[in-house]
């Protein structure tokens, strides 16, 4: 955005293209695209909220975290926006896509990555690798006083001084002190949840009903991808759910340490863990943690347009077509604890192997 305002006032055409992905953060969306409209700027809101509440259950029900349990918000929101927005691209005639990622390499990759199969016309402009723009813009400083200089209405440096990436299905905060490996996890702020020991005095019961691995009701109300994933986040901000740093390694073989939350997707995703424990045999578990870290690296990767990943993911379609069924969960203090199952469904292939016995207290190996 910053790089955007700069380069109209240097007399490029630019067309601004701000994405509701569910991000929390000094301003909504269409604050920002208001904000960019009154400073005379072509600006275009796009709702991508539906889209990315999709892709995020997906991720759910393969339980494809990355590494050390990341769940991949940040790259599968570069899918929903390059693709998500295209289209629009494509009509408004952009010749270049340029975007603000920080320099870590990651979202270069995959920006341009999705860029080159979805809009090949398009050149895509990486603004931290440009000289003339590192020039003007040194550091998050610099951008923050420009805004500052233009009424932008919100406080564009977070006080820690780091890079915040957040979307409905999670936050990521990086770089500066935080990948340092003296750094605690607790220098960061929390945007969508909050320390376990500030969570709710009093647990919550929730039930999540699920078919084929996606919730359909929260507390016995029918819900959207989208209802489902802001409920789960609500509940998991109340219980300080999700807090972690995590080590990983990046696209390109360096390593990069970063404060991550995603409470939504921790809540569902532990239930879909239990389901996937109570409904799936032996060899479909095991051919699921493949599918899974399959699934984790290409979306990671920014590659889920690639065979091996459409494939991956068709496969996980048929194996959790399988998960069905209501979990009930306890959240406190940041732990998601499985309390019971109920209206489970006996599918041929789990009954194989093992048959539950309904109401009874053990399983039986058939
Ligand atoms: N390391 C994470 C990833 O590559 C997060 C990157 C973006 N986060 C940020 N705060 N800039 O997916």
């Amino acid at each position: 955005m910053t790089v955007g305002a700069w380069l109209a006032e240097q007399d490029v055409e630019v067309e601004h293209f701000v994405a509701d992905i569910g991000q929390t953060g000094p301003m909504t969306a269409a604050q920002t695209a208001e904000w960019l409209t009154g400073e005379g700027h072509k600006a275009h809101l796009i709702d991508l909220r539906g889209e990315m509440a999709d892709m995020a259950l997906d991720l759910a029900a393969c339980q494809a975290t990355y590494g050390a349990g990341y769940w991949n918000t940040t790259s599968a929101s570069r899918y929903v926006l390059v693709s998500g927005m295209a289209q629009m691209l494509r009509s408004a005639g952009c010749g270049v896509l340029a975007h603000g990622c920080v320099g870590g390499g990651n979202d270069q990759a995959r920006f341009s990555r999705y860029a080159a199969a979805l809009t090949p016309d398009v050149e895509v402009l990486i603004p931290w690798t440009q000289p003339f723009l590192l020039e003007r813009f040194p550091d998050r400083a610099s951008m923050g006083a420009y805004l500052a200089e233009r009424n932008y209405p919100a406080e564009v440096t977070s006080a820690a001084g780091y890079s915040i990436d957040a979307n409905l299905a999670g936050a990521s905060h990086e770089s500066n002190e935080l990948e340092s490996l003296a750094t605690p996890p607790t220098a960061a702020t929390p945007l969508m949840t909050v320390w376990p020991v500030d969570g709710a005095d009093t647990p919550e019961l929730m039930s999540v009903r699920f078919a084929a691995g996606r919730p359909v009701q929260i507390q016995g109300q029918p819900v959207s991808s989208l209802e489902a994933l802001t409920l789960a986040n609500a509940a998991g901000r109340r219980h300080g759910i999700s807090l972690r740093s995590v080590v990983e390694n990046r696209v390109n073989g360096t390593k990069c340490r970063c404060v991550y939350e995603s409470p939504g997707m921790d809540v569902l995703g532990t239930c879909v863990s239990a389901l996937m424990q109570v409904c799936l045999d032996k060899p479909a578990t095991a051919l699921m943690r493949e599918i899974s870290d399959a699934v984790s690296t290409a979306v990671y990767e920014g590659r889920v347009l690639e065979t091996t990943h459409v494939g991956a993911a068709s496969a996980a379609k048929q194996i959790t077509a399988a998960l069905n069924g209501l979990v009930e969960i306890e959240l406190y203090k940041g732990n998601v604890t499985v309390r019971s199952f109920a209206d489970l469904e006996e599918r041929p292939e789990a009954a194989r192997q093992t048959r539950f016995r309904h109401g009874g207290h053990h399983w039986e190996i058939g």
